[in-house]
Order: C-alpha cells, then structure tokens, then sequence
C-alpha cells in the first residue's frame, strides 16, 4: 500500500502549479507537506485525489501497485485514499450521524477493524455529544473532528489531510494532534499538507517541502528541518 508519485505535472487553465514533483508514501508511514502559501499543497492533494480542478498534463501516481492518474475521485476512494479537504468542507444541513453515514464505503481490510459511527464517536466522543447537530451549527474544531471522521468512515489506507489545523484555537490543535498520532500508530499511512510547522513536525516521520519553483526543494527527517533555522526561514518564513 504505497503512494508512488512520479514526475507529477499539475496546474490550472491559467498556470501551470507543480512541475515534476517526486516522492512516496510508504505502508504505514507518516509524510508531512510543507510549503508557503500557493505553493501548491492543494493542488497536489487534490490532484492525487482526482477532484478537479487542476488538472494532471503528465507523470504518474500509483497506489497500491495501480495507476490511479486521473481516475475519478470515487475510484480512488474506493482505492483506500481519503481526503479531509481543506476548509473542512462537511455538509452543513445533515447532522452529524449523517455527514458520517452518507459517505460510500469501502469495506475494511482483513486485518483491520472496520470504521463504524460508534467507533467514530469513541475515538472523538465531543461529536457523539452533537450527534444530533446540523453540521454548521458545531465549532471550527468540532467540523475537523467531523471531516477527518467522514473521511475514516470510508475504512481508507492511506488518510490524506489538508491543512487540519487551519483556524483552529490551541486546544482543539491539541486534540486533533493527539488523535492524529493515534492514527499514525495504528498503522494508517498519513500525508498531511500543512502551514502549522510544529503540528506537522509532530505527526509526521519525514518531511517533503515545496517550493516556487514546483517541485520538491527539500525532503528529510523532522528533527534536520527543525535544526535547520535558513532552511526554515527560506521555505517557510519562520
Ligand atoms: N482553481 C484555481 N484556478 C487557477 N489557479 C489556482 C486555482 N486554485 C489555486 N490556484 C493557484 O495555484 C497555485 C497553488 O495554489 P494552492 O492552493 O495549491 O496552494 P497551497 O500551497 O495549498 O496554499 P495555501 O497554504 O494557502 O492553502 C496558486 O498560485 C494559486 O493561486
Ligand atoms: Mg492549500
């Protein structure tokens, strides 16, 4: 179950975004993508998760051994990929239960305990407290638990997550931060795209930074980014 992508191009109708951009995501591993604004997270995100725009003119993305390049997004979710977008995105006239239960399911791998709205609500038992909620009435905080919790349901392997932490208060960051490190120890492959540094640094085990120009401009170990004060300052203003 590894993400394989491979001289990815992308970009929108206007301008080209990414311009060979190579890295994976290994069974089971955590990867954090780091990059100022527009330099092409999202892009990236969600060019590996066929939402459109953008739009892929060349390069591969495979996973799991299978070239999903271009494939529509409920294949690729079907394919164990899921994404918890960036902004959040939940239905806000469903309730809670149900921005959890009209997600399409894939069943889970042998080995691993399926996603349920139970388990849901035991892994983030503020949303069982709103189970009942139009979606738009919860907190900032309270809509990530939903996205990354919608995005569990469909029993995914690898969890794709863009920018997880964006507008929200510092002990909610603790909370999400927690439970994404039970993810990563549970065995999930994650790729989160972030902006907040010392999130991403905690949850992930090794860092791809994007740059202006496109591409991957540095990849490593958490702790060398960390060190590295001009590495820092020049890809992400720190
Ligand atoms: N729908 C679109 N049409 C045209 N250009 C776009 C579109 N969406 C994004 N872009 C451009 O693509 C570039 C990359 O944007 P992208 O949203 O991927 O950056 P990002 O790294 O996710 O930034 P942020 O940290 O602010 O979320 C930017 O120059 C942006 O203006
Ligand atoms: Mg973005």
């Amino acid at each position: 179950m590894t993400l394989e992508v491979k001289d990815l191009h992308v970009g929108y109708a206007t301008a080209g975004v990414l311009y060979g951009v190579d890295f994976t995501v290994g069974q089971g591993q955590s990867v954090a993508l780091l990059g100022r604004n527009g330099m092409g997270k999202t892009t990236l995100v969600r060019a590996i998760c066929g939402l459109h725009p953008p739009t892929v003119s060349s390069g591969s993305i495979v996973y799991d051994g299978v070239d999903i390049t271009r494939r529509a997004s409920h294949q690729i979710s079907r394919a164990g990929i899921a994404v918890v977008p960036q902004g959040r995105r939940v239905f806000g006239s469903l309730t809670v239960r149900e921005n959890l239960t009209v997600v399409p399911r894939r069943a889970a791998a042998q080995t691993d305990e399926p996603w349920t709205v139970d388990r849901v609500f035991d892994f983030f038992p503020r949303l069982a407290e709103r189970a009942g909620s139009m979606a738009r009435s919860l907190s900032g905080g309270e809509q990530q638990m939903l996205a990354i919790g919608r995005a569990l349901m469909t029993n995914p392997t690898l969890l794709i997550m863009d920018e997880p932490s964006e507008g929200l208060a510092p002990s909610i960051l603790d909370v999400i931060q927690d439970r994404l490190e039970g993810l990563r120890s549970s065995g999930l492959s994650i790729l989160i795209a972030e902006q907040n540094v010392d999130l991403a640094l905690d949850v992930a085990e090794h860092v791809i930074v994007i740059d202006d120009s496109g591409t991957i401009a540095w990849s490593g170990a958490p702790a060398d980014l960390r060190s590295d004060s001009a590495l820092l300052e020049r890809h992400l203003s720190i």
